[in-house]
């Protein structure tokens, strides 16, 4: 029988972790268990950083962006010797069970984990990525995108007042969801994403056409990880294609993960928190929370890590018809 839980947040901090440490502190109190929160994620869980929450440790954190409990990316807990570390501090500290917040690497090593030491995980998607295969969103991509976009909605004053390019750099690791949506909400001309290359040719159709029906200015989104060079080697590209057109780069960076969390991500996070210490209780392991069409839903944690999430065409394809 599960009596302690132990929660911890690793990988890129997202605004709505806060939140969710929240919820499951306090879901996990209102069932009778004890809550411990691991600092600085799987690196405190090895190191042992661990205390006990209460329901007022978790008091005036819900519109806090970041995480109150830290985060960490772990080389160590990759290892089967680092792995084992935690398991100590989990026998040491009597926790029963771990819900774990963040995204694709947390979850995998936190399945590792399971898998190893038959401890259950529960894992709550954090990132701003949305990249989680069985999650319609996850914490913090709300939040970001509208962050994103109003940057964008500034350089369009800039890019307009001096006839420029604006080439915008945006996060996503491997995914473009971020990029893409922002491109929709700021009225863009190209958004370069990793599921849809040809680099050359969109910018061509998209600023030459603009230009053609003069169009002042162009901003043009560039995923981090679609072309080599990022939005640097995009600019370079244009500026040899058009030397007549003046450029200008802006890496958007960790401003995308900062700030409070949207009405949305708090929400979210607070659900999913809920959720995830229920499924606890009812004695599932190893699956995330997720939502679906509004529905809170449990999915195999090997399928939110292994399956691709795909962009949605119909908005690739918004995207193309409404930039021209
Ligand atoms: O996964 C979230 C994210 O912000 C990605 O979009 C980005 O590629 C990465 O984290 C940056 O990581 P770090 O903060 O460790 O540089």
């Amino acid at each position: 029988m599960i009596k302690t839980i132990g929660v911890l947040t690793s990988g890129g901090d997202a605004p709505g972790m806060n939140a969710a440490v929240r919820a499951v502190t306090r879901a996990g109190i209102a069932q009778g268990l004890e809550v411990k929160a691991i600092y600085r994620g799987y690196k405190g869980l090895i190191d042992g950083e661990v205390k006990t929450f209460t329901s007022q440790d978790v008091s005036g954190i819900i519109q806090r962006g970041g995480t109150i409990i830290k985060s960490a990316r772990c080389m160590e807990f990759h290892e089967p010797e680092g792995r084992k570390k935690a398991y100590e501090t989990i026998q040491r500290e009597h926790i029963d069970a771990l819900i774990v917040i963040g995204g694709d690497g947390t979850f995998t090593g936190g399945r590792a984990f399971a898998q190893e030491f038959d401890v259950p995980v529960i894992g709550i998607p954090g990132t701003i990525d949305n990249d989680l295969w069985g999650t319609d969103a996850t914490i913090g991509y709300d939040t970001s995108l509208s962050t994103i976009t109003e940057c964008i909605d500034k350089l369009r004053d800039t890019a307009t007042s001096h006839e420029r390019v604006f080439l915008v750099e945006v996060m996503g690791r491997d995914a473009g969801f971020l990029t893409l949506n922002a491109a929709i909400a700021g009225g863009c001309e190209v958004a370069i994403i990793p599921e849809r290359a040809a680099v050359e040719e969109k910018v061509e159709e998209a600023i030459g056409s603009g230009r053609r029906k003069s169009k002042n200015s162009s901003i043009v989104l560039v995923q981090e990880h679609a072309v080599e060079g990022g939005a640097a080697a995009v600019a370079k590209i244009i500026e040899k294609a058009h030397p007549e057109y003046s450029t200008r780069v802006t890496v958007l960076g960790h401003l995308q993960r900062g700030g409070s969390p949207s009405a949305y991500d708090r929400i979210l996070a607070s659900r999913m928190g809920v959720a995830a210490v229920q499924a606890l209780v009812d004695g599932q392991r190893n699956v995330m929370v997720g939502i679906q069409n509004d529905d809170i839903v449990l999915v195999p944690l090997s399928k939110a890590i292994h399956q691709k999430k795909d962009i949605k065409e119909d908005s690739w394809q918004a995207m193309s018809v409404l930039s021209i």
